[in-house]
């Protein structure tokens, strides 16, 4: 158990506390998409406000390739995030250095500042020690409250945690008790939905679901490397050739756990890659050479959302088709509105899955919707997240 927010006394204490305001931007206007990772931090920063803490929030934001960069600037995140929490923002252009420093000293209890986007030194993603201490040196405590991000061991995420005292704040708290609880004690029946392209990139995932899950309902492209590997010829739909034989591996391994793998009977195929390619419905037995399958068919679904909704745990991560193109996300519709039927916990991996349910409106209906893609798989492979580890434990 690692110690929380709520473990340190916080007032008057310059407190540095990482978020993952990595939202979506707009390619064309840079505007915010989808604020969930903004409201999802509010709770910690708006606690420690409250407690009389002088906050200090660092986070990146895309994936800047040469230093700064106009368009990964975080004070439009800063704004969105002081009208969330109705309490002022400072933004300052640098995340470490002398000016930064003395505003740092400048804050006042319950002020907040954002530092610059992070990622604009290298130095970050190469959990540099030097650029960690550099960061360290602006507070007296660390609060790692980033999920999202707690699966890289970057300066701002695990470096500083070896200088400062380190905690954790109420979304990475609440983040580990959903998944860490459904993962260790689940109510059962256990259904974990996976969809997403490649074999390969789940592959941990599907491996240690197999250990703990009762059914496993695979939808999505790399259901067609699963259909492959059971001998059926699967036309032009995505193939993942380096996964079919870890996909022959896993079909043997769920059948001597005794796990119920549930793959598509029927699929909508397409004559291109498009959303108004021709498509018709075509059982899994019988694709045609020269079509590829887009989304899981009607009975299909119907099978995916009888075992959902007899589930007392589910666990869903990736879309079961091209939920991009209207006329091919029926499957991802589906599997959303039958999550929100389930009476039990369901809960939603990050990207395009969490995506989807938010967009559906279903995402009311969900026990919890992940602010991790990348760090709810890894958690759900059962690896340690280096942002987690370099906490304080209790
Ligand atoms: C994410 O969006 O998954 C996190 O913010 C981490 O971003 P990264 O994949 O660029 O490290």
């Amino acid at each position: 158990m690692k110690k929380s927010v709520k473990d340190v006394d916080v007032r008057g204490k310059r407190v540095l506390v990482r978020e993952d305001l990595n939202v979506p931007l707009d390619k064309a206007t840079n505007e915010i998409t989808d604020d969930r990772r903004i409201q999802a931090a509010v709770p910690t920063v708006k606690y420690l406000a409250e407690q009389g803490a002088r906050v200090i929030i660092v986070s990146h934001l895309g994936r800047p390739k040469d230093g700064p960069t106009d368009k990964l600037r975080l004070a439009p995140v800063g704004k969105r995030l002081s009208e969330l929490l109705g309490l002022p923002v400072k933004c300052v252009s640098d995340s470490i250095g002398p000016e930064v420093e003395a505003a740092a000293l400048a804050l006042k209890d319950g002020e907040i500042l954002l530092l610059e986007n992070v990622r604009f030194y290298k130095e970050e993603e190469k959990n540099d020690p030097e650029f960690a201490k550099k960061l360290a040196r602006l507070a007296e405590i660390f609060v790692n409250d980033a999920f999202g991000t707690a699966h890289r061991a970057h300066a701002s995420t695990e470096g500083v945690a070896h200088t400062l005292p380190a905690v954790s704040g109420f979304l990475l708290q609440k983040e580990l008790d959903v998944l860490g609880g459904a993962l260790s004690d689940p109510k059962r029946p256990f259904v974990a939905i996976l969809g997403g392209a490649k074999v390969a990139d789940k592959i941990g995932v599907i491996k240690n679901l197999l250990t703990k899950v009762d059914s496993l309902v695979i939808g999505g492209g790399m259901a067609f490397t699963f259909l492959k590997a059971q001998g059926k010829e699967i036309g032009k739909s995505l193939l993942d050739a380096e996964g079919l034989d870890l996909a022959k591996q896993m079909l043997a391994d769920a059948q001597s756990r005794g796990v119920a793998l549930e793959l598509p009977v029927d699929v909508v195929v397409a004559d291109a890659f498009s959303n108004d390619a021709n498509r018709k419905v075509v059982s899994a037995d019988d694709i045609p050479a020269d079509w590829q399958g887009l989304d899981i068919g009607p009975k299909t679904i119907e099978r995916f959302s009888e075992v959902i909704k007899a589930g007392k745990t589910i666990i869903w991560n990736g879309p079961m088709g091209v939920f991009e193109f209207a006329n091919f996300a029926e499957g991802t519709r589906a599997v959303a509105r039958a999550m929100a039927e389930v009476h039990g916990t369901t809960i939603v991996g990050g990207g395009d899955s969490a995506a989807a349910v938010e967009q559906l409106g279903f995402a009311g209906k969900m026990t919890h919707i992940s602010t991790g893609g990348g760090a709810s798989l890894e958690f759900i492979e059962g690896k340690a997240l280096p942002g987690v580890v370099a906490l304080q434990d209790k």
